[in-house]
């Protein structure tokens, strides 16, 4: 099943010239499972980095290059372009672009595009650190933000890394996933009717990231969990309507569009702040939230007693770390009871035997859906997932695509849930 959280929107992806422009093909065909439609403009420069063929293939449209052209100004000139477009996106977005976009200078089909449109405007910067650090350039961007009151300049990235040249630092365009989302959340969250937002006045918790277990002052146990499938739910929940609590252990993300964090360490720390948002401010004044979606990977044990001082290295050779178990939070959440949510998700991650691990966990946690994930495959940290949704009813197998897609398909699912023809707790 894929889905389609972009469906019918229409995207007008402007591809400045770096290297990092190779990134902008990735992020066509993205847009496009996501349901999306792509008209691309290429720079001059960026003609240098991909080629117009590569873009019109992957785009399924011709690929405009200039602004005088009598055969695409007649077939939709850029005014029209701009206008067809529910959002522009320009990445990457190089730092000429963000000078021209910040200071309205229009002098080829990219810039004069930018000036014309009268829809929000998603840039990803693209360049070398210096280049990025550069007090013209983040003036630039700076101004551009000032813009945000105006149609609206929303900026993804850049992300900190290595960069082509070599050197090391930010500037480095954010993934084509990272892009994706930001346009969802940009086109999604705001979606004013509701229709569209069939979760408007239902509470949702979401717990993500995993949780740091301290040992003594500098050290503690952790896991690799990214945390970025469970913003992702928060993210598509809170697009859908819903209002969100995102309870997070340690991660380096944004907080979506739309949704309330908490951030937390520890098991600990995770179970009081997830009941605490379970039972606070539901929307009717009282009562639990409706939906709980548990992703978080909990540490399964915490040292029993963390160290005042720093553990010192001494003659006596390494120290003794004794374990004890750190509550199960989902089972506690799907406990029958006043304060259980009506939908109770819960995550298995597993290298063998998901689907009969994940049914398993299904009963003994007594939730009523478990998202199974392989994460003997490359999960953690990527942007990519496969699961298979476990629900008392049957078993759905979603094949690999964007995290952002399986969470835009789950908020789907859930919202379908709610609606009133569909049995459990079906609310009007
Ligand atoms: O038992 P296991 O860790 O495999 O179960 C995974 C599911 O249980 C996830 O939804 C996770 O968030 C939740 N969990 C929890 N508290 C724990 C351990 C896991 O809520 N202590």
């Amino acid at each position: 099943m894929t889905t389609g959280a972009l469906q019918s929107r229409k995207i007008l992806l402007i591809v400045g010239g770096g290297i990092a422009a190779y990134k902008a093909l990735e992020l066509v065909r993205l847009i496009r499972k996501a349901g999306g439609e792509v008209q691309a403009v290429l720079t001059k420069a960026g003609a240098e980095f991909v080629t117009p063929l590569s873009l019109a293939a992957l785009t399924g449209h011709p690929v405009r290059q200039t602004l005088f052209m009598p055969d695409d100004e007649t077939a939709m000139g850029h005014i029209e372009l701009s206008r067809w477009a529910d959002l522009i996106v320009v990445a990457p977005a190089t730092a000429g672009l963000i000078a021209k976009a910040a200071n309205g200078l229009a002098d080829d089909l990219a810039s004069t595009t930018l000036i014309a449109t009268d829809k929000k405007t998603l840039l990803a910067p693209a360049m070398n650190v210096r280049m990025w650090l550069h007090p013209a350039v983040q003036a630039n961007v700076a101004r551009l933000k000032g813009f945000e009151g105006f149609h609206g300049m929303a900026l993804v990235g850049p992300d900190e890394g290595e960069m082509a040249c070599g050197e090391f630092g930010p500037g480095r365009m954010a993934e084509p996933a990272a892009i994706l989302q930001s346009i969802i959340d940009l086109l999604i969250a705001p979606a004013p009717s509701g229709a569209e937002r069939p979760l408007t006045g239902r509470k949702a918790v979401v717990t993500a990231g995993p949780t740091f277990e301290a040992i003594d002052p500098v050290r503690g146990l952790t896991n690799r969990s990214s945390g970025k499938q469970g913003y992702a739910i928060a993210s598509a929940l809170a697009a859908l309507g819903a209002q969100v609590t995102l309870v997070s252990g340690p991660t380096g993300l944004a907080v979506p569009v739309g949704v309330t964090r908490v951030d937390v360490e520890s098991a600990l720390d995770m179970k009081a702040a997830t009941e605490a948002a379970l039972s606070s401010g539901h929307a009717s004044g009282h009562g639990p939230a409706d939906i709980a979606v548990l992703s978080a990977a909990v540490a399964d044990w915490r040292v029993d007693t963390i160290a005042g001082g720093k553990i010192k290295k001494g003659p006596g050779g390494p120290p003794t770390l004794a374990l004890i178990e750190n509550p199960d939070i989902l089972a506690g959440v799907a406990a029958p009871g006043p304060m259980r949510p009506a939908l109770v998700i819960g995550f298995a991650a597993e290298t063998t035997d998901l689907e009969a691990n994940a049914r398993a966990k299904l009963s003994r946690k007594g939730c009523d859906w478990i998202v199974g994930n392989d994460v003997s495959d490359d999960v953690f940290g990527s942007d990519g997932n496969a699961v298979l949704l476990v629900t008392r009813e049957g078993t759905e197998s979603w094949p690999r695509q964007p995290k952002s897609a399986i969470a835009g398909a789950l908020a789907a699912r859930i919202a379908d849930h709610f609606k009133p023809h569909s049995g459990i707790d079906g609310k009007a």
